[in-house]
């Protein structure tokens, strides 16, 4: 049955309203849980961004979805893993045992406990597995080999080849062993890949591959420039994944690779307004609490994201610690530091919190 809350573009839209500026990855997230949730067969997806820029609040704003839709809860068994756990549990048990068991887990929760096993089993062969910081299990760092990272990948790999995995059964299923059909399973990953973007840049600007990278002839204000626009989306190519330490078996089983993209100044303007989870959010929480109705102009917000955009490789995260710095000093004593129960931060008041040593 077509049921249009299902269709990509209405998806998008719902995912669109906690994922800022990041509207290629919440596009290519949308089409392939559309098709997900109609039972159709979905591509793997691998989400590369820089820290702080969405990825983990993109699978959140999923999870959030399905845990909100519980007519979907036939299709939406989802777990989300760090690679790094899967690190740890690839040295003791078989590979992909960890990420089966929880899905297990999961699909007992759903149906309950009482629901028989082959009830579990089938719900959870159709499950969702988000894996988040998927670079931490490389398998190459510094040119070594990276033995963690090794087997992760190929514990991954194990339950994306589709292969029957034979899986210890957990006490409340009665233990033994289970061969888990693992081919339904639909695979999103997700991480910075800190280093790569510099890898590539110098791969087509100094390294093997010198001289890709042409400046182009820019005009602005009148003035003629030549300018070398670097954007990592127009040059990754696999075998900087390779080269980074993703397996070349581990990286195919990935059907599309989304790069999510720097925020900018506005993006930031919106999340520090508009994320539940932001610092201002809070601090209007905060400061309400004690009887203050606390204001930010739409100067100083702009300033505070500018100065959130310039801090280097945290993204959105850099807005909590620029806001900080400026309400710290207001916080001891919310009523005192008001005036007639109000405080306004305007320009003058983020330069002056900005200007004074951090710390
Ligand atoms: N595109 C975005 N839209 C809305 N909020 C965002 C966005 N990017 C970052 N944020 C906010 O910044 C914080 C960090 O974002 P998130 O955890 O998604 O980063 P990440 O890309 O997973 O980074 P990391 O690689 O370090 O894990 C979150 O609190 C989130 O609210
Ligand atoms: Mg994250």
């Amino acid at each position: 049955m077509h049921d249009a809350s299902l269709t990509p573009v209405a998806l998008a839209a719902t995912l669109g309203r906690r994922v800022v500026g990041q509207s290629r990855g919440v596009e290519e997230m949308a089409i392939a849980l559309a098709k997900k949730l109609v039972g159709l067969p979905t591509g793997n997806v691998l989400l590369i961004g820089s820290s702080g820029t969405g990825k983990t609040t993109l699978m959140r704003a999923v999870e959030e979805y399905l845990a909100a839709r519980s007519d979907l809860a036939h299709r939406s068994t989802q777990i989300r893993v760090h690679a790094n756990v899967l690190a740890e549990e690839a040295e003791s048990g078989r590979p992909g045992e960890a990420v089966v068991r929880r899905l297990l887990e999961r699909a007992r929760d759903q149906l309950g406990s009482d629901a028989p096993l082959e009830r579990v089993v089938e719900r959870a062969r159709d499950g969702i597995v988000f894996v988040d910081e998927i670079d931490k299990i490389r398998s190459l760092i510094g040119g070594e080999p990276h033995l963690a990272g090794i087997r992760a990948q190929e514990a991954l790999l194990t339950l994306m080849e589709n292969a029957a995995v034979p899986v210890t059964l957990p006490a409340w299923a009665g233990g033994g062993t289970l061969n888990f059909d693992a081919a339904q399973l639909w695979f999103v990953a997700a991480g910075a890949f800190e280093g790569l973007y510099d890898s590539v840049r110098d791969r087509v600007t100094l390294g093997r591959d010198r001289g890709a990278l042409q400046p182009t002839t820019v005009v602005s204000d009148g003035t003629v420039r030549q300018e070398t626009r670097f954007q990592l989306g127009d040059w990754l190519c696999n075998e900087d994944l390779f080269d980074y330490g993703m397996s070349p078996q581990f990286l195919s089983r990935f059907d599309s690779t989304v790069l999510l993209r720097d925020l900018s100044v506005d993006d930031l303007v919106h999340i520090f307004l508009e994320s539940p989870e932001s610092g201002y959010r809070q601090s209007l929480a905060y400061f309400a609490h004690h009887g203050v109705n606390l204001a930010v102009s739409p100067a100083a917000v702009r300033r505070i994201a500018e100065e959130a955009a310039a801090r280097p490789r945290v993204g959105a995260r850099a807005l909590k610690e620029v806001f900080r710095r400026i309400v710290r000093g207001y916080e001891l004593d919310p009523v005192a530091a008001g005036q007639d129960g109000a405080i306004l931060l305007d320009l003058p008041e983020v330069e002056a919190a900005l200007g004074s040593p951090a710390g």
